[in-house]
């Protein structure tokens, strides 16, 4: 059993965590809007205008703060005008990024901002620069946004909403890199420029235009992207990386079945994610000293082999204990760059990579990961405290690397939550807290752990990994938290 002190300085605010970094991503990628949102009307699956129940409560109990759609490399072949209107009569599209399927449209503008308006949470819409015009992109923002008398306006209000809706993050273009145009630095900021001149602010609709940001260690891409655009131009660049176990694409491992070497190979990529972070925000730092640019974390999480018998272009794979420690990491790195993230929207929501939700028919599993969203939740809004760790070296061969991760924060009642994860497979710790001046009335604490790390949940099985009461203990006047191997913990302290 290892000993370590968590010191938190309740006096010392760093910086505002946005409840944005909290964020899920959704494409129209396999079974990820269909089936897994949205079933339609007429389906025997209970469902609000087409929109699952189970789903659309799970989403709500984590208070999801943000929506991104339609993807992903999908929103740069998609062409919003094709999904408005009489379902009956929208086009049929292929989907060519994502096992060639047919796109029947009957999920689009309407559905997705309606459902974001339920739910309470901010939409975050892809623009398609890859493929499609300007002129196409500056129209979907009048048709969403704008209240005036105007041919996008009219044909609102023709197809069923008389309002606008309010629409704050906007994307223009997606992996402009790679499966988006396979664009130059240089070029794509050209490009841009000339697409986000046209997306107008209407009827008091603030947009907040992202850019699309490097890939992992890119930091070219960065470099060139804030040489050429101004903060008035982007108020965000994106950046996406992927934690695949053996690093390779093509052989990326198993979900549920691997060695323990692979769980700590997984572990040692997930805190890459560190360093790319804490890099992209020098080059970012240099150039925008202000912070008046975000960085969103718009596409992460583990990416492994599909599976076995199911579409190799649906991404679909199971989720175990060791997803829960990569979710908790991640989003204690977030936090902990939160001056200058602003928003993470994992990959995916549902039935696609590392997913919170699956589904098969009318059956719904809550994954690790959720749980993590759920211990994690009260950190959306809060303030981020100044803490430190003793720490301890776990791994295996040349992956060895910090045990603990952590992040502390404070709310707007003055309630704090200390959040941890302990990555070794087989040291348990004991965290004795200095909370300096902090009194706190009553400790509520949770735990995600398993038995072993290969745990998951199932569909018609009862689950195994969820979240758990935990006792926070007091001994000697200190609070001591009991941190297991390979677990997610999560204390609230109240004022
Ligand atoms: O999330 C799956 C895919 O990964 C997205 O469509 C793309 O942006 C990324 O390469």
């Amino acid at each position: 059993m290892k000993e370590l002190k968590l010191t938190v300085n309740p006096q010392k605010t760093k910086s505002h965590i946005n409840r944005e970094i909290y964020g899920h991503f959704s494409e129209h990628l396999g079974r990820c809007i269909y089936e897994g949102i949205y079933v339609g009307e007429d389906s025997p699956i209970p469902n609000k205008k087409g929109i699952r129940t189970d789903v659309f409560e799970a989403l709500k109990n984590i208070r999801i703060p943000v929506l991104r759609w339609p993807g992903g490399c999908f929103a740069d072949e998609y062409h919003w005008k094709d999904g408005i209107g009489d379902k009956s009569s929208r086009k049929k599209m292929v989907n060519t990024n994502w096992g060639g399927v047919v796109e029947d449209n009957s999920f689009g503008t309407h559905e997705f901002m309606d459902l974001c308006e339920e739910l309470g949470c901010e939409p975050y819409v892809s623009g398609n620069l890859g493929s499609g015009t300007v002129q196409e992109m500056a129209e979907w923002i009048e048709y969403m946004t704008f209240d005036g008398i105007s041919p996008m306006a009219e044909l609102r209000r023709k197809n069923g909403r008389e309002k606008p809706w309010k629409l704050k993050y906007f994307g223009i273009g997606n992996e402009s890199w790679g499966c988006g145009g396979n664009m130059r630095p240089e070029f794509y900021s050209d490009k841009y420029k000339q697409y986000q001149c046209f997306c107008k602010n209407y009827s008091g609709n603030q947009l907040y235009k992202v850019a699309c940001g490097p890939s992992d260690k890119d930091y070219n891409w960065t470099e060139v992207l804030l040489s050429n655009v101004t903060s008035q131009q982007t108020q965000a660049i994106s950046l996406h990386y992927y934690t695949v176990p053996t690093g390779n694409w093509s052989h990326k491992g198993a979900a549920t079945v691997f060695e323990d070497s692979e769980y700590y190979a997984t572990i040692a990529k997930t805190l890459f994610m560190e360093e790319i972070v804490t890099k992209h925000s020098e080059v970012m730092d240099r150039h925008d000293p202000e912070k008046k640019i975000g960085l969103i974390v718009d596409e992460w999480g583990c990416w492994y082999d599909v599976e076995e018998g199911t579409n190799p272009g649906f991404l679909y794979q199971q989720n175990t204990m060791r997803d829960a420690i990569v979710a908790a990491i991640n989003l204690n790195i977030f936090n902990e760059h939160s001056d200058r993230v602003v928003m993470a929207n994992i990959a995916q929501v549902i039935n696609v990579l590392q997913a919170v939700i699956l589904t098969e028919g009318e059956r719904m599993v809550l994954t690790p990961t959720y749980h993590v969203f759920d211990l994690y939740k009260e950190h959306q809004d809060a303030e981020l405290l100044e803490s430190s760790i003793e720490n301890f070296i776990t791994g295996t061969g040349s992956d060895r690397f910090n045990a603990v991760s952590k992040s502390v924060s404070k709310d707007k009642d003055g309630n704090v939550l200390i959040t941890l994860s302990n990555a070794s497979l087989d040291e348990d710790a004991k965290v004795v807290c200095d909370l300096g001046e902090f009194g706190f009335s009553k400790a509520e604490g949770r735990i995600i752990c398993a038995d072993d790390p290969r745990d998951f949940n199932d569909f018609d099985k009862d689950p195994k990994v969820f979240p758990k009461d935990l006792a926070a203990e007091t001994e000697n006047g200190s609070l001591v938290i009991s941190l297991p191997a390979c677990s997610v913990v999560s204390v609230r302290l109240f004022k």
